[in-house]
């Protein structure tokens, strides 16, 4: 039996219409316009084009669908309605079917088995010592969203962080470095905005005397050439990076497979590539001395004159490895609009190198935050912004402290809310819009929040854990007809498809906003439907809600939120 309603009709109606011949032309076209409606009184309808109906086929026969549909036990019947160019199809569900065919086979239990294709989500990747700003946290975020959602659909995901640590920028923190001069406490303690420091102090003097910019780009060429001092002041500075980085990600609960540098595709390390490029003839060299590659007409630098590589050769060197070393049959790049243009060169290139996976790339592009800026001022690093939602959260409590959990002393759920806070803030907006960032309303327990999604699953767990009654084994649905209960199951329905819709679009906000309907959802059954001294019936509802919760549990670990129990 189908485990969603919608993907059982559509099926088994599409089944039906190849039966009759259609070209499959016809029968996508049809599939696309499938649009389920549904209401309370258990039927659910179907509008189709009348004119794509008799396109796909033309001996559409009512009798063959009713009694195919009626074989699987979930439809009692079907009837059809034709007006103004359209045809409504309507499906009589059979009540108890139904209902016990979502609550016992509940697809939020399910992960999709494995297809055996591995796929890379390339996520995060902020740079050192350069600010790591807010589009490296919707990176991270939606990043996250889309391997688990990968590996949901049964793809063995590969996280890898790409960490920006090579370019002139690292000869300016450490010329900025010499003059600010750091303890060695603070670089330690504060590594990323002791180095953003020092770069904007390099900056800021190099503007007054332009000969520390010589000094910069003389450094980088050191570390190009591999001179021992200032390679290990860059190690050092790196290592302390990751430090900070890591406690931030795992804040975040974000583990990733691999970290890779951009310095692993440094000049020396990748001859192999620049052959390649040279013998496949792409590579030319332009009037200043730089070596240049065509793309659709447009030339495109790969080398500066003095032989250093660009942002563009590593990554072209960093795709071919990965392909080399992880053989991947997909592999994702979030980062945000602004670098569409790099993304589509490189794959443009690899095209032309002929490399057949570079079909397989993908960038995940997504839109700008504004306004999250901290207290402190409005250049911000992603633990402050951490810390300051954790602070946020605190203070709330204390203005309404009516819940089960200090959270000044259980500091790790005033995390995991402030984390909520902002990932479900972030995961609600469509993936390419620009999105204003508030606080208020962010952190707040009505509303479409991360807050709300954790409060509605903390009452749900605790409305289990304080029942005397235990919930029913065995469904029996006709104890569930009261319409708050139906609806409820009707949006448990729908979660498999919703998925499907994210999945397809690669887009978290199909997601987010399903689990607030759901909440709704849930929200009202919980007022309409007593479980406390309702006997059997109680224990029916009681395994509802279990259900539900599991699909908001579910739901929210798939946003990369982790579902608290008390708050
Ligand atoms: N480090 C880059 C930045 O902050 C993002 C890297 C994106 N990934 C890549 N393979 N180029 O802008």
């Amino acid at each position: 039996m189908a485990s969603t309603l919608k993907h059982h009709v559509s099926r088994r109606l599409l089944e039906l219409f190849v039966q009759g011949r259609p070209s499959t032309s016809d029968v996508v076209k049809l599939a696309s316009k499938v649009n389920l409606r549904k209401s309370a009184d258990f039927k659910i309808g179907l509008s189709v084009p009348t004119d794509s109906l008799s396109a796909c086929s033309n001996n559409f026969n009512l009798e063959n669908v009713q009694n195919s549909l009626k074989a699987d036990n979930i439809v009692n019947s079907v009837s059809v309605i034709k007006h103004q160019g359209k045809t409504d199809i309507f499906f009589h569900l059979h009540h108890e079917n139904f209902v016990r065919e979502i609550l016992e086979n509940n697809a939020a239990k399910k992960p999709l088995p494995s297809r055996g294709k591995r796929v890379i989500v390339e996520f995060s990747s902020p740079n050192i010592a350069k600010p790591i700003h807010m589009g490296h946290l919707r990176s991270t975020i939606i990043g996250n969203f889309i391997a688990n959602l990968h590996e949901w659909f049964g793809y063995e995901v590969l996280r890898f962080n790409y960490l920006g640590d090579w370019g002139t920028q690292f000869g300016l923190v450490k010329v900025g470095m010499k003059i600010l001069n750091p303890s060695q406490e603070e670089l330690s303690q504060k590594p990323l905005s002791t180095l953003y420091q020092a770069y904007i102090t390099a900056n800021a003097a190099a503007e007054k005397d332009p000969a520390l910019l010589d000094d910069a780009r003389k450094i980088f060429m050191n570390l190009e050439c591999g001179k021992q001092d200032d390679i290990s002041d860059w190690k050092l500075y790196k290592e302390y990076t990751i430090a900070e980085l890591m406690k931030t990600y795992s804040r975040l609960g974000i583990v990733f497979d691999k970290y890779s540098w951009e310095s692993d595709y440094k000049a020396d390390s990748i001859v192999h590539i620049l052959k390649l490029l040279d013998s496949s003839g792409l590579m030319a060299t332009d009037k200043e001395g730089r070596s240049i590659v065509n793309v659709a007409g447009k030339e495109v630098p790969v080398l500066k004159s003095d032989g250093s590589t660009l942002y563009l050769t590593r990554d072209i060197a960093a795709a071919i490895d990965r392909q080399e070393k992880y053989r991947f049959d997909m592999m994702y790049y979030l980062a945000d609009t602004s670098q569409h243009r790099h993304f589509i060169n490189l794959f443009h290139i690899l095209k032309d190198l002929n490399l057949p996976w570079s079909e397989n790339l993908k960038h995940i592009r997504f839109g700008r935050v504004r306004g999250m800026s901290t207290r402190q001022g409005q250049v911000v690093f992603l633990n402050d912004i951490l810390n300051e939602a954790h602070q946020l959260m605190i203070k709330q409590q204390k203005e309404s402290p009516n819940t089960k959990v200090d959270l000044l002393e259980d500091l790790t759920t005033a995390d995991i809310l402030g984390v909520s806070a902002i990932v479900a803030a972030d995961l609600i907006h469509k993936r390419q819009k620009d999105y204003t960032f508030n606080w208020e309303s962010a952190r707040s327990i009505t509303g479409n929040t991360g807050v709300r999604l954790q409060y509605t699953h903390c009452r749900l767990k605790s409305l289990h854990e304080n029942s005397p009654l235990a919930s029913a084994h065995i469904c029996e649905p006709l104890l569930l007809s009261e319409t708050a209960a139906v609806n409820l199951v009707f949006e448990i329905s729908r979660f498999e498809e919703v998925l499907e819709r994210s999945f397809d679009e690669l887009e978290a906000s199909k997601l987010s906003e399903y689990l607030f309907t759901l909440c709704d959802a849930i929200n009202k059954a919980m007022i309409a439907l007593h479980v406390s001294n309702a006997g059997k019936v109680g224990e029916q509802r009681l395994r509802l809600f279990e259900e539900a919760r599991i699909v908001l549990h579910r739901g929210m670990t798939l946003l990369g939120l982790s579902p608290l129990n008390r708050m």
